[in-house]
């Protein structure tokens, strides 16, 4: 008999079910009411007395490894049935939504920018946030101790002033003049940096997207027809321009342009400081000292070229008050711009 205890026991520990099923089957030949576990009770019940306490305890000893077996097989297979991608026993069951992500405000104003000039036939152009002064100075016609230099505080990179980090992408133009031949139009969307304080208006990050036309026979009645044409598509029909006189070391004439309110349509209110006005870019035709720096014949071809920031145009067309929020990223701002374009 207590072979046949040792063998029993042997069986269970060596077994090892595929399925919750066969688990089940061996559960109730072993334990169950007419199970193996039964027939040795009953031969119990006839053994000599003398015999009887060793073998009552071999019993119980296989009774309880049996029931504690069968409970580590059962938590085996069920951790391995989830692993696989468990069974489904609820087909009607709704599936576990993923949140899908939306694009950031930023990215949608700059795609929406670039989409209206690449209608106009510009294409896209990008270049490195890390320049030298070659590209962000000097070919802009930023003599070396001109004070307009002084216009823009600049991150140098370790001391060596001939590495910094974009004040504008008007270095993308530079690189776009110096490697293509007129006609050229180009968009140049991009990161640029500055040393200001940040604060609900200026931040040391932000973005830009600046545009540049070369051909023969551009004039500034061009520009200001294609700059009228954006503005009325990104911010509404009736939208009207004004330009003022200003100054650029790499534009002559220079201008800044304004947008009249599209809060107050011109009447008058807290965001454009009761002028009716909105200052959104920078303008002017092409200096020829720039054109013949970047190689390009100044004589024969004339162009304009123009910067706008991509937070300031997002702002005025959302109502956003405050900069920093571009750069938060907390979603209860961002969520607001799920539906948006
Ligand atoms: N580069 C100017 C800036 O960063 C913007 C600009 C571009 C102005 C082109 C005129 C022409 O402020």
């Amino acid at each position: 008999m207590t072979e046949k205890i040792e063998r029993l026991l042997q069986r269970v520990e060596e077994f090892s079910p595929r399925s919750a099923a066969e688990l089940e089957e061996f559960r109730i030949r072993i334990l169950g009411r007419k199970g193996e576990l039964n027939d040795i009770m009953e031969e119990f019940k006839g053994v000599a007395p003398e015999l009887k306490r060793e073998l009552g305890q071999r019993i119980n000893k296989l009774k309880t490894r049996a029931q504690e077996r069968i409970s580590e097989l059962k938590g085996e297979l069920e951790s391995r049935t989830a692993e696989e991608g468990g069974t489904i026993d609820d087909m009607t069951r709704p599936g576990d939504c993923q949140p899908l992500g939306s694009r950031h405000p930023i990215s949608l104003v700059r795609n929406e920018i670039c989409g209206i000039f690449e209608r106009l036939g510009y294409t896209v152009a990008e270049g490195p946030e890390i320049e030298d002064d070659w590209h962000v100075f000097s070919a802009l016609n930023f003599p070396p101790e001109h004070p307009a230099r002084d216009m823009q505080d600049t991150f140098f990179i370790e001391k060596n002033p001939d590495i910094l980090l974009r004040t504008h992408t008007s270095s993308i133009q530079v690189r776009t003049m110096e490697t293509h031949k007129p006609p050229i139009r180009v968009v140049c969307p991009g990161r640029v940096f500055r040393n200001e304080a940040i604060s609900y208006r200026a931040h040391c990050i932000f973005h830009q997207i600046e545009g540049l036309y070369i051909d023969e026979n551009v004039s500034f009645a061009d520009m200001k027809q294609s700059l009228l044409y954006f503005v009325r598509e990104f911010f509404g029909e009736d939208t009207k321009i004004r330009l003022r006189p200003s100054y650029f070391p790499f534009t002559e004439p220079s201008a800044e342009m304004d947008i009249s309110c599209n809060l107050c349509g011109g009447k008058g209110c807290n965001v454009c400081k009761h002028t009716g006005w909105l200052e959104i870019m920078g303008c002017g035709m092409v200096d020829p000292n720039v054109l013949e720096a970047c190689g390009i014949d100044s004589n024969k071809y004339s162009g304009f070229a123009f910067g706008m920031g991509v937070e300031r145009c997002s702002m005025l067309k959302y109502g956003v008050k405050d900069l920093r929020l571009y750069f938060e990223n907390d979603v209860r701002f961002l969520h607001q711009f799920d539906t948006a374009i």
